[in-house]
């Protein structure tokens, strides 16, 4: 009876996919043939994605479709996909991310904060100069917590976790404030949120084979019967309580001669739509955990790639530490470093973006059609049909990169000027268009703070003395997990 239901719906479904790629309306990109119904490209898409999608296109062209996880996909070159990027008006990057984890879920009153990237530019990024001091003094101090003095040489594996913990601090510092900052409790949130909240995207989406976007909806409902966000929430919300508390009491006590904080929080609290009297913190928690979602993960994973790559390649160590002995002239007797310093690790820089460039997946940042879509070579998607980057196309392209693409060359941006956060056509880690990452530069320049200081401080090696570059699961690629030594520079 079950075999007999389940084999009708794939059946169906088969169908009803069939039956959409041969609308004979669109003038779609070609499907790569494959062998097994239902399954489709899925099994060698995440066995041998570098090597399939090099065929692909040597075969099918600039654009092609493939069948994954039983839906039809379309993957888009280099020659295309800045369209995808630049057409918000046809493409949604922010529908394609909730397929997968559907944030608005976990986050119910998301959907009240339209103004998300407007607040983050006004609140924070244009601030950004203002927040330097305390910046490289969180993540000193945070440095030195997690990694310490090492006058005996200290491995540590899985850098990744303690990158995110050092991260946290600054960002903590920036969203919550200087008080609240200090309370284990709050960086454990800032740390878990997103690993927490993302966990139920680690399911591979095998129900849809049996129907397109099934996985989804089942997600949605064993979120909403168990939000793993919620015990980050509570511990927000009674932290918030405390500290709004006080600010308005410290604000009336005092009034002008009161030192207000400067932090995201307090500028929320001064937003004109703030009422003292009817306080919603679950809505400031899910803004701040929305800005914990998209900063902490996404920094921390880019500084461990540096620094796996740093670490492997000691040849470069000198020359890099030599520029950041010149930097260090600038900083006070403190040892902090003022803004522009940022701007004269050039050399650091380009390590940056060259890492960053070389960690990227094989093919990234889905979008979903959202009206049918004419491609500038005469290609048609329908609406709804979800669209992948193909990234490794950008990356391996010697017109795009210069000279051997391939291969990691540190310096290779100083010639060309480009900054690590720089977006263009040759570069797709933070997007493009419109809706490219506003936080770019918050995350790179907490990246190059931190590694200045690493410099001056340790020698580096790997455990191994081999390079441990990123690992692949499918196409993604990963920071590899292998241990990395620290010691004191003498
Ligand atoms: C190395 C670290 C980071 C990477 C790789 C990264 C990457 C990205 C990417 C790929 C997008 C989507 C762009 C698109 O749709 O075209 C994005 C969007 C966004 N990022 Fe980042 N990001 C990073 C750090 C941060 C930080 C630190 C913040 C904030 C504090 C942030 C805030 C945002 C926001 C709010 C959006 C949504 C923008 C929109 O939809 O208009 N990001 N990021
Ligand atoms: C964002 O929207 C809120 C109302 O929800 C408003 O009070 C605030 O001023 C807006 N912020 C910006 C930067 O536009
Ligand atoms: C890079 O910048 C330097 C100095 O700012 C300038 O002389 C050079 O022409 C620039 N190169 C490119 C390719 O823009």
């Amino acid at each position: 009876m079950y075999q007999s239901v389940i084999l009708g719906s794939l059946l169906l479904a088969t169908l009803y996919v069939l039956k959409r790629m041969r609308d004979p309306k669109l003038n779609m990109p070609p499907l790569v043939r494959y062998k097994f119904p239902i399954i489709g490209h899925t099994y060698i898409y995440l066995t041998n994605s570098e090597e399939f999608l090099k065929q692909c296109k040597k075969e099918y062209g600039e654009i092609f479709s493939l069948y994954l996880w039983g839906e039809v996909k379309t993957i888009v070159g280099k020659e295309h996909l800045q369209e995808v990027l630049k057409r918000d008006d046809s493409f949604d990057a922010g529908i394609a991310f909730e397929r997968l984890l559907p944030l608005s879920v976990i986050l119910k009153h998301l959907a009240k904060f339209q103004n998300s990237t407007k607040v983050l530019k006004e609140y924070v990024m244009n601030k950004l100069k203002t927040y330097t001091e305390r910046m490289q003094k969180n993540l000193n101090f945070a440095t030195q917590k997690y990694i310490g003095d090492c006058d005996e040489p200290k491995i540590i594996s899985n850098v990744y976790d303690t990158m995110t913990k050092i991260i946290c601090y600054p960002i903590a510092d920036i969203f919550v404030g200087k008080e609240l900052s200090q309370y284990e409790e709050i960086i454990n949130t800032f740390s878990d949120f997103t690993i927490d909240a993302a966990k139920i995207s680690i399911i591979p989406p095998v129900l849809d084979f049996i129907y397109p976007r099934l996985q989804y909806y089942i997600n949605c409902i064993i979120l909403k019967i168990y939000n793993p966000a919620v015990k980050h929430q509570r511990i927000l919300i009674k932290h918030l309580k405390n500290q709004i508390y006080k600010r308005l009491q410290e604000k009336e006590k005092y009034g002008d001669s009161w030192k207000r904080p400067a932090d995201f929080l307090q500028d929320l609290l001064e937003e004109e739509s703030f009422d003292p009297n009817n306080i919603n913190y679950a809505e400031i928690a899910d803004k701040i955990c929305l800005f914990i979602f998209v900063s902490i993960h996404t920094t921390s994973n880019s500084c461990t790639h540096v620094i796996m790559d740093l670490t492997s390649r000691p040849e470069y160590i000198q020359e890099l530490y030599e520029e950041q002995l010149e930097v260090r002239k600038e900083a006070d007797e403190n040892g902090i470093l003022p803004f522009e310093a940022l701007n004269k690790m050039k050399k650091l820089d380009s390590f940056i973006r060259e890492s960053l460039r070389l960690s990227e997946s094989i093919s990234t940042l889905p979008h979903v059609v959202t009206k049918d879509y004419t491609f500038a070579n005469g290609l048609q998607v329908p609406k709804d049909r979800a669209v992948h980057l193909y990234t490794d196309d950008v990356y391996l392209d010697e017109s795009l990169q210069g000279p051997n693409p391939k291969s990691f060359e540190p310096f290779r941006h100083l010639e060309t000027n480009a900054s690590a956060t720089k977006i263009g056509k040759n570069f797709l880690l933070f997007g493009g268009g419109k809706h490219a990452c506003p936080g770019r530069q918050l995350a790179i320049n907490e990246v190059k703070f931190f590694l200045h200081n690493v410099i001056l401080k340790y020698n580096l090696r790997t455990e191994s003395g081999k390079i441990e570059g990123p690992k692949m699961i499918g196409p993604r690629k990963f920071p590899s997990e292998a241990g990395i030594v620290f010691e004191k520079r003498k």
